[in-house]
């Protein structure tokens, strides 16, 4: 598999490190282009001490990347620009309410609008992980816009009744909900079964 997986500055950046973690380790996954917005690296210093924007993937890892690379959210001329490059889809990982309207809007005025625009117009799972509470209505509107033109709405929603020890074990089922969406069932991931 070959995916897209962008962060913006919501809230839920431990979230985005147990993805990166998951598609680092998983054998599936051949390649993964990694798009960190601007105002995400303020988030990511607030929430899990991780500051600057060199060796970000390294720093959230805890290790050298073997098969994710990093972009410029400026680059619109990377790859996943265009509709030509071959991609599973994108998942949006904390996705801001911000980054939800331009998507939404089909601005494409950044990296990970224009990959979120391009996911959509080549038919593609685009997984948007909204974060924000409460909503208004614009971002109820928006989320709307993106539903209807074929996007995911995911929110940033953790389940409590596999009783997670701790936020790193509730980041991580989360994470894992979201891969196995995309087709990629996780060892590990927690399965309601009431019937055993
Ligand atoms: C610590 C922190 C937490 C934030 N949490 C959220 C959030 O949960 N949802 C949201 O939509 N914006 C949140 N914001 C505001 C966004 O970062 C801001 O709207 C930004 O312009 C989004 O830009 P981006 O979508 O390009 O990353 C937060 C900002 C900070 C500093």
């Amino acid at each position: 598999m070959n995916l897209t997986v962008a962060i913006t500055g919501a809230s839920g950046a431990i979230l985005s490190r147990e993805l990166l973690r998951a598609l680092e380790a998983d054998a599936r996954v051949a390649r993964v282009h990694f798009v960190a917005s601007e105002n995400s690296l303020r988030v990511l210093a607030e929430e899990l001490g991780v500051s600057g924007r060199n060796d970000l993937l390294e720093k959230l890892l805890g290790i050298a990347p073997t098969k994710i690379i990093q972009h410029a959210d400026t680059d619109i001329g990377a790859a996943i620009a265009s509709g030509s490059h071959p991609s599973n889809g994108m998942i949006v990982l904390p996705c801001s309410m911000g980054t939800l309207a331009s998507i939404a809007l089909g601005l494409a005025n950044s990296l990970i609008s224009r990959a979120g625009d391009v996911t959509l117009k080549e038919r593609r799972p685009l997984i948007l992980c909204v974060r924000e509470t409460p909503f208004n209505r614009i971002h109820l509107r928006n989320m709307t816009l993106a539903a209807e033109a074929g996007a995911t709405i995911f929110p940033c929603i953790p389940a409590f009744y596999n009783h997670p020890a701790g936020s790193e074990e509730m980041a991580r089922q989360f994470a894992f909900r979201v891969l196995t969406h995309v087709g990629l069932p996780q060892p590990g991931a927690f399965v309601w079964k009431p019937e055993e």
